[in-house]
């Protein structure tokens, strides 16, 4: 059945998780952006029930506390847009109660963006899609968010054949359990103390990991060639998808490094046709949501140390790819706060884009 509803212009809004480390960066991003919501309703386990979070306002919420409700299936009671960021187990759980409140769920976890009616949207990518949701539309991956919104502008000098691509993803990718882990380990490394790694596989502190999620058996998407990580195959299957492009190739390497906030991604772009770099650059320069942090004899380029906190996506380091011939290859460095820009921010710019046009 085709979703109907229409959505009034100042909705009713959930945040389910708003305890958890998206979930108040969701709440920021709907102060941020005056999102014109008529009432904000924050969710979480009954463990946190009661808890008062701070808001600066929105809309029609005034500034004030908001209080942590436990998420039950009457939650979604009278709600419009429910942001979820609570793992995909609680997604799932709590979808047709959604569905049946007429709330669209806009769903930062991994539970439905293989399925092949919701839309998986990078609004700057593809906004089309969200035309044809049925009371799901989910949000991608980090590591995907921030390589697609990239590459987005890009798309317009050539058809993108093939993406190598590299992360250096910060231990925030594990929530505040894995940044508390960085700095604790670094701290004991410096004073000669033993520690045992629990948030990751491994030691975190002055080491990288060339491993996030687990190693994909085969069950989380057909025809996973051997040896990739369920992070790594994430990144082929939703490049894919949010191009509506089955022919491009993405070959991906995920690494945690020891860094707080914001993921780095090396790229590499292989065209159709030749490129040239100055249009890549200019291209870069006027996408949306994407600064071009690019001068070299300056030592300029984008570093996550520098961008936490930030909205866009930071581009530096372009230059050719020597090894693709023709002139059809492209290299360059991708930096964003993969909390906001990955997950957070990018839900509440698919809840804009809900709004009725003003
Ligand atoms: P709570 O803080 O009450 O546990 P993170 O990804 O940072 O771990 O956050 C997960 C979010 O999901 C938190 O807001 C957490 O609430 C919420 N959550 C976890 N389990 C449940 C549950 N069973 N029901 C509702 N919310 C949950």
């Amino acid at each position: 059945m085709a979703w109907t509803k229409v959505m009034p212009a100042n909705p009713v809004v959930a945040v389910a998780g708003a305890t958890g480390a998206v979930g108040r960066e969701m709440l920021k991003c709907l102060e941020a952006l005056n999102f014109p919501a008529s009432e904000v309703r924050v969710l979480a386990s009954a463990r946190s029930a009661g808890q008062k979070l701070p808001f600066a306002g929105c809309g029609q919420v005034p500034a004030g506390e908001l209080t942590v409700e436990e998420m039950t299936e009457e939650s979604f009671k009278g709600v419009d847009i429910a942001l979820f960021s609570a793992g995909a187990s609680i997604s799932k759980k709590f979808r047709q109660a959604c569905y049946d409140a007429g709330a669209v769920m806009i769903d930062n976890s991994s539970a439905f963006r293989v399925e092949k009616d919701v839309p998986l949207v990078v609004p700057e990518v593809n906004a089309a899609d969200i035309a044809w949701h049925n009371g799901v539309i989910a949000n991608p991956n980090c590591t995907t968010i921030q390589m697609v919104v990239a590459l987005e502008p890009l798309r317009a000098l050539g058809h993108i054949d093939r993406i190598i691509v590299s992360s250096y993803q910060s231990a925030s990718g594990a929530g505040a359990k894995g940044m508390a882990e960085l700095e604790d380990q670094t701290g004991k490394y410096l004073a000669g103390e033993p520690f045992e790694p629990s948030a990751f596989a491994h030691q975190i502190a002055f080491n990288c990991i060339p491993h996030i999620d687990v190693f994909v058996d085969g069950d989380y998407l057909n025809d996973v060639p051997e040896g990739y990580t369920k992070e790594e195959w994430k990144m082929v299957v939703e490049t894919k998808k949010i191009f509506g492009d089955n022919t491009v190739e993405v070959a991906p390497t995920c690494v945690r490094v020891p860094v707080l906030r914001c993921h780095s991604e090396s790229i590499n772009v292989e065209f159709d046709r030749p490129v040239n770099i100055e249009d890549v650059k200019n291209a870069l320069a006027n996408g949306t949501h994407v600064v071009l942090e690019d001068d070299p004899a300056n030592n300029v380029y984008p570093m996550p140390g520098l961008h936490r906190g930030a909205f866009d996506t930071f581009v530096g380091r372009v230059r050719r790819d020597h090894t693709v011939a023709d002139n059809r290859g492209v290299a360059m460095w991708v930096v964003a706060d993969q909390l906001l820009r990955g997950a957070a921010l990018n839900a509440v710019y698919i809840a804009q884009a809900l709004l009725p046009e003003a």
